[in-house]
């Protein structure tokens, strides 16, 4: 099979080493990749983003099936631009990757269908909403309804900070027609969790838990980013929370999606949080994580793209999805300045010490390469995985290989997988 991965980022480097493992798969290509990712696969210069591109590209090659794996080409409808042109598409249909697109659509679905998130009012229009933080309590969560990058969601601690942030998305338009509506909604406390799953709109199959760390410095001090790190197992998702979880969210999740005419085929990631009251939906995401994706994959036993094809063809139940009974951590490393401004460029030293090194998996985010050489070219630059058989061994292992690696101005947290 020829096999097309769109996106380039660590999560796309994971998947596409993955698949790289599989007899079925003669030849992929990334795009538009990175640095690490152009060592197993061709990386072609389309835009993740480039709809017609893509397609075009897809049709010339004859390409048997494509990965459609960041938020926004979904969320354009790359899937169904592919399927409309009688081509394999891994990934939501733009309808469904709503879920993700639009956080009215998802708090309304569910409100509807029961499942249990945090209580919210919906504004289209400023006044009115400011009007409304008058009388709420605090701290308040606003919401951008469309994508913003992972900025999109602002805690105001008080009526002048959440007045700030109404004005910032709703009139200065920070986000774009991402804040053409938001959601105000009632602040949660409790532990955060992921958990990402497999479904083909009709069966649902949880992955491994995993957790991230979305700010930047140690201590979860500093601005939220894209994600510093991640773990798996979750150090919190017990069997008796999975199977709550599987029974008042999963299912009814995607049993409402199917209810709405959008049944959602692909990774539906739900992010959760466990309160006093159960465990309520922080979020969903349409998509593999980045970079639960990193610790995720390297955990999993069965052929990715088997597991791809049976959700393709709906038939997600007849397949047994195995996983090692192991851990692994993945710890960024970012450039200095990062999620503000950084700078590109800088040549990275040490990769080659750790690519034959056992259990340890680099996986490339914001790199290029160059005559043999490799050069930051984002903010997160790359992923270091250690797999071992537990998580305290896993976190040794991960932090003993990042010491090899360095460029100007790297940056990284030191407790990844430690809360
Ligand atoms: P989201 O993109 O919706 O997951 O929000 C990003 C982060 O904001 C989450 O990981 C939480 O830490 C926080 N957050 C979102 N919604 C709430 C809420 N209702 N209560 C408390 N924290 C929240
Ligand atoms: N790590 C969170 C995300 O992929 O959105």
């Amino acid at each position: 099979m020829k096999v097309l991965v769109v996106g380039g980022g660590g999560r796309e480097h994971a998947i596409v080493w993955k698949i790289s493992q599989s007899p079925k798969v003669s030849k992929i290509y990334c795009a538009p990749g990175n640095g690490g990712i152009s060592d197993i696969a061709e990386c072609v210069d389309i835009r993740a983003t480039d709809i017609d591109g893509m397609v075009q590209f897809a049709k010339d090659k004859q390409i048997d099936l494509t990965v459609v794996a960041p938020d926004d080409p979904l969320a354009l409808g790359m899937v169904d631009a592919l399927e409309a042109e009688g081509l394999k598409a891994f990934g939501p249909a733009k309808n469904a990757a709503q879920i993700e697109s639009s956080k009215v659509f998802a708090k309304r679905l569910m409100k509807k269908y029961s499942i249990p998130t945090a209580e919210y009012e919906v504004f289209d229009d400023y006044e009115k909403a400011v009007e409304y933080i008058k009388t709420a309590e605090y701290p308040l969560v606003i919401k951008a309804d469309g994508l913003a990058l992972g900025k999109g969601v602002i805690i105001a601690e008080n009526r002048e900070k959440a007045e700030e942030a109404l004005k910032a998305i709703m009139v200065e338009k920070i986000f774009g027609n991402s804040g053409n509506q938001v959601v105000i909604e009632e602040f949660l406390t409790g532990t955060e969790g992921s958990v990402l799953a497999f479904t083909d709109g009709k069966t649902i199959i949880p992955m491994v838990s995993s957790q991230d760390h979305k700010r930047a410095y140690d201590g979860d001090k500093g601005p939220n980013t894209g994600g510093m790190g991640t773990f798996s197992p979750s150090r919190v998702y017990t069997p008796d929370i999975a199977k709550e979880v599987e029974k008042n969210i999963m299912e009814p999740t995607i049993k409402a999606m199917e209810q709405e005419g959008c049944p959602f085929k692909g990774v539906l990631y739900f992010g959760l949080i466990l309160t006093d009251k159960g465990v309520k939906v922080l979020e969903y995401n349409a998509r593999f994580g980045d970079p639960e994706t990193q610790v995720i994959l390297p955990r999993l036993k069965t052929d990715l793209i088997d597991i791809f094809l049976a959700i393709i063809d709906g038939e997600l139940d007849k397949i047994d999805i195995q996983w090692e009974d192991n851990a692994a951590v993945c710890v960024i490393l970012a450039s200095g300045g990062y999620p503000g401004d950084y700078k590109k460029g800088y040549e990275i030293f040490g990769i080659e010490a750790l690519e034959n090194c056992p259990d340890t998996l680099i996986f490339h985010a914001g790199t290029t390469k160059k005559n043999g050489k490799y050069y930051t070219n984002g903010g997160r630059v790359l992923g270091i995985t250690a797999v071992a058989e537990n998580l305290d061994k896993a976190i040794e292992k991960a932090y003993e290989k990042v010491k090899l690696v360095s460029f100007t101005d790297m940056y990284y947290r030191t407790d990844i997988g430690i809360k």
